[in-house]
């Protein structure tokens, strides 16, 4: 029945739905994280470009809050059941604390040795909980932002967390493959809940209807009893693998959302498919949340985050939405425009603008001071660096990595070890964004 509806709805009109899509447009790489408020008025979004938008749900159109703090990319978030505050975790090792009235940082929670994926808030709002690729389950106060605890135990990046008994009880899911149980209090493990054999990556838990839903690198999406551990159902598609889970409020609706760019909404009294589409045509769907049960907003590789109606959404075709620059054919391409595109454009643009990239734009690099871009905030390392870029300064920038010949630099590690690779990106960036006037070369 579920393949039979998916490839029904595959052949279906490939325009996107016409009445009720709506789009937030203004970040500047992919969206990763996406969370409704709990009266529906706000959504926010995690991004690539390192930001986390705010968003007004009654008007689409009104240009967001931009909270600005993460050094890295912003993977997750969630507003606190008090409405007034908002968590956010990111590849810079942090959680931070906002005022979402205001979009301000009221603390940061330091302490993961590693990337956090995600993070759960207990209903009375005092604790949080974070997932961390150190393979840590970090446990905070949510109001002081201070370390309670960093719970040990799983093999493997820990992917996703969330309380149960209002707080009592934390489940962690990761990469290890199985589902942990903490007790908070104690501060210890319980036991193991789930062993799949792949991956975990998601976890949703309805405790009003008494059941814990995970999806897994394998494609596989299943449900267990909370009491008995036993598995209820399975709502498997075959797509892989699963990189977004989420419940609707009241707990009616389940979103899956997948590796291959699909949307799969799953009824939860019967565990029958609602709606199963492809929301983008290239490129993973990453993080989904509803907005009541009429719409659910989605955030995938495109650099904003797309509201559908369930009840109309249909599959984009392969050829609909315009592919960023990194998913350009790579044949059509020199290779230092190649090297370029996968390399450096998710987080440089080579325009006057700059976007809401992670990074500042490329665009009259050649004699610019390291770190002086007017209207980007830098790393101390790179305002203080005295460096001025040029073929030799950014060729030792990838032949060393920013770590060492920049350190503390909030670029990421990374270095291009074939010297003709460096020599193509330099000659290509060059022929872009312009030769340096002869003077500023000279330091
Ligand atoms: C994941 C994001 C990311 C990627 C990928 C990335 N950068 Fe960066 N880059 C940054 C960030 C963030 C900064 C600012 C660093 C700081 O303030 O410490 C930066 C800074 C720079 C600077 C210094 C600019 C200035 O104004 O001083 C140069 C040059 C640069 N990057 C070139 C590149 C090139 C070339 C590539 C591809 C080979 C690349 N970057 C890939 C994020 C990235």
């Amino acid at each position: 029945m579920r393949s039979l509806l998916a490839v029904i709805i595959l052949s279906a009109t490939p325009a996107v739905a016409d009445s009720g899509y709506a789009r937030l447009d203004g970040h500047g790489g992919p969206v990763k994280g996406v969370a409704v408020s709990a009266d529906g008025k706000h959504v926010m979004t995690a991004s690539f470009d390192n930001s986390v938008g705010l968003w007004s749900l009654q008007d689409e159109s009104k240009e967001p809050i931009w909270l600005e703090g993460h050094e890295a990319a912003a993977n997750s978030v969630l507003f606190l059941p008090d409405g007034r505050r908002a968590l956010s975790a990111g590849d810079d090792y942090t959680a931070i604390l906002w005022d979402a009235a205001t979009g301000s940082n009221i603390t940061t929670l330091e302490g993961h040795q590693g990337k956090i994926l995600d993070i759960s808030a207990t209903p009375d709002g005092k604790l949080a909980a974070t997932a961390g690729w150190d393979g840590a389950v970090g446990l905070w106060n949510a109001e002081t932002g201070e370390s309670i605890a960093m719970l040990k135990g799983h093999r493997a990046p820990v992917q996703a967390v969330r309380f149960a008994k209002g707080g009592k009880l934390l489940y962690s899911a990761s990469s290890d493959g199985t589902v942990r149980l903490w007790d908070v209090a104690e501060k210890s493990i319980k036991r193991i809940e789930v062993k799949h054999g792949f991956g975990i990556n998601r976890l949703v838990i309805n405790e009003a209807s008494g059941w814990l839903a995970y999806g897994a690198l394998d494609g596989g999406v299943r449900i267990l009893d909370l009491e008995s551990g036993k598995e209820i159902a399975d709502v498997t598609s075959g797509r892989q693998p699963v990189l977004a889970l989420t419940l609707s409020s009241d707990g009616t609706l389940m979103g899956i959302g997948d590796g291959e760019g699909y949307i799969h909404v799953v009824a939860t009294d019967e565990w029958r498919t609602i709606r199963d589409f492809r929301a983008t045509a290239r490129g993973p769907v990453w993080a989904l949340a509803f907005d009541g049960n009429e719409r659910v907003i989605a955030g995938t590789i495109q650099d904003h985050a797309d509201i559908w109606p369930i009840a109309t959404a249909k599959s984009v075709a392969e050829s609909d939405a315009a592919p960023r620059d990194f998913l350009r054919d790579p044949a059509t391409m020199t290779n230092g425009e190649r090297q370029f595109t996968r390399k450096c454009s998710i987080c440089h643009t080579l325009t006057e603008d700059g976007g809401r990239r992670a990074g500042p734009s490329l665009m009259g690099v050649f004699g610019r001071r390291a770190g002086t871009l007017p209207g980007y905030t830098y790393s101390d390392a790179l305002t203080g660096a005295d460096l001025v870029w040029s073929d030799e300064t950014l060729d030792k920038l990838f032949d060393l990595g920013p770590e060492h010949y920049t350190p503390g630099s909030k670029m990421p590690m990374q270095r291009i070890v074939r010297d003709e690779d460096r020599a193509d990106l330099i000659a290509y960036l060059k022929d872009v964004t312009g030769e340096a006037p002869a003077q500023e070369i000279k330091k």
